[in-house]
């Protein structure tokens, strides 16, 4: 099976963990696009969805399903979403595709984080992939010093902006190896909107794509 096969595979099994008559969180990226593909078909058997960026948004749509503002939604069973790393905790690296930031608060939003990835994506340290954090411009050349100091090396993500209006950089060169620490430090400098790590909104549950079938991982 090929990466697109197993994020295929990984979108339908996620529907299996919808809880019917609720509201679910949607997050961003080509497998949960998958997903959402997959909700479609149960559409009739969920209130609607809360979603985490204008992409999935339109996609959801696009299918007829509902979408709730999340301000008036105070707190759904399951949010599905994918990742970029995710370890043998369930902490993740989320952000590649620049939604971190709205995946967060939905993630905050939700009793269960189920994350859907093939098996490229499980690592034993986080840091391979380049960190993602949404920024406020101003504070981007200030922040990425203080990266240095910590041995990354930030850049700022040429071209691209937030749904929310923002930079983001991407840093490489980072051992995650207490990604609760490391977020939590993040979280505290100026002009940090939000720091790709997910240690305090790590996944309960992640289904992994393998070559074998779909594999359950519960943290
Ligand atoms: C978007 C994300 C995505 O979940 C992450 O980038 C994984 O994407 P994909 O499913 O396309 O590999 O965090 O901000």
């Amino acid at each position: 099976m090929n990466q697109d096969e197993l994020k295929a595979l990984v979108g339908q099994a996620a529907v299996a963990h919808v809880v019917p008559g609720s509201v679910v969180g949607v997050g961003t990226g080509s497998t949960v696009n998958c997903f959402i593909d997959a909700l479609a078909r149960i559409k009739d058997q969920i209130t609607g969805a809360v979603s985490s960026s204008e992409r999935s948004t339109e996609r959801l749509k696009s299918h007829g399903i509902p979408v709730l503002d999340a301000a008036t939604v105070e707190r759904i069973p399951v949010y599905v979403d994918g990742a970029d790393e995710i370890d043998h905790g369930g902490f993740m690296i989320k952000g590649g595709g620049a939604a971190l930031t709205r995946e967060k608060i939905v993630a905050d939003l939700a009793e269960r984080f189920v994350c859907i990835a093939d098996e490229s994506k499980l690592v034993q340290v986080l840091g391979n992939f380049p960190l993602p954090v949404e920024v406020i411009g101003m504070s981007a050349a200030q922040i990425a010093r203080r990266f240095k100091a910590l041995g990354g090396e930030a850049t700022l993500r040429p071209g691209v902006l937030t749904d929310n209006g923002n930079p983001i950089l991407d840093v490489r060169g980072l051992r995650i190896t207490d990604p609760l620490a490391m977020e939590t430090e993040i979280n505290q400098w100026p002009g940090v909107v939000t720091v790709g790590i997910f240690a305090r909104h790590k996944a309960q549950v992640c289904l992994l794509g393998t070559a074998g079938g779909v594999k359950t991982l519960t943290f």
